[in-house]
């Protein structure tokens, strides 16, 4: 993904795919299960700028904070106020 992004291109991984579907189209070897697959693509043009070269990021600048009010059934935890 790295690499990817060195080059120029959108890379993100996902975990929610059929396995089973996945490991026909590979053609994968009996008993191999894919657990990850990265997609790879051109990004939006006027899309979000690349996070390498924003100065000072956090933490909070790279993650959403979802109240549990919004998500029925989560206990979460407050985010801490400070930065570690
Ligand atoms: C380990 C891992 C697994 C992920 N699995 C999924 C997934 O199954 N489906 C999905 O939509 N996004 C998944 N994501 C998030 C996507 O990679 C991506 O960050 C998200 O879709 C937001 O993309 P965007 O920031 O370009 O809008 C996963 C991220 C990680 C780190």
């Amino acid at each position: 993904m790295l690499a990817a992004h060195a080059i120029g291109i959108g890379a993100g991984p996902v975990t929610s795919f059929s396995r089973a579907a996945v490991a026909v189209a590979l053609r994968l070897p009996e008993g191999w299960v894919p657990e990850l697959v990265v997609c790879l693509g051109h990004p939006r043009p006027g899309g979000p700028a690349p996070i390498r070269g924003q100065p000072h990021l956090t933490w909070r600048d790279l993650t959403t904070w979802v109240p549990p009010a919004r998500c029925p059934g989560a206990d979460a935890p407050e985010p801490p106020q400070s930065d570690p």
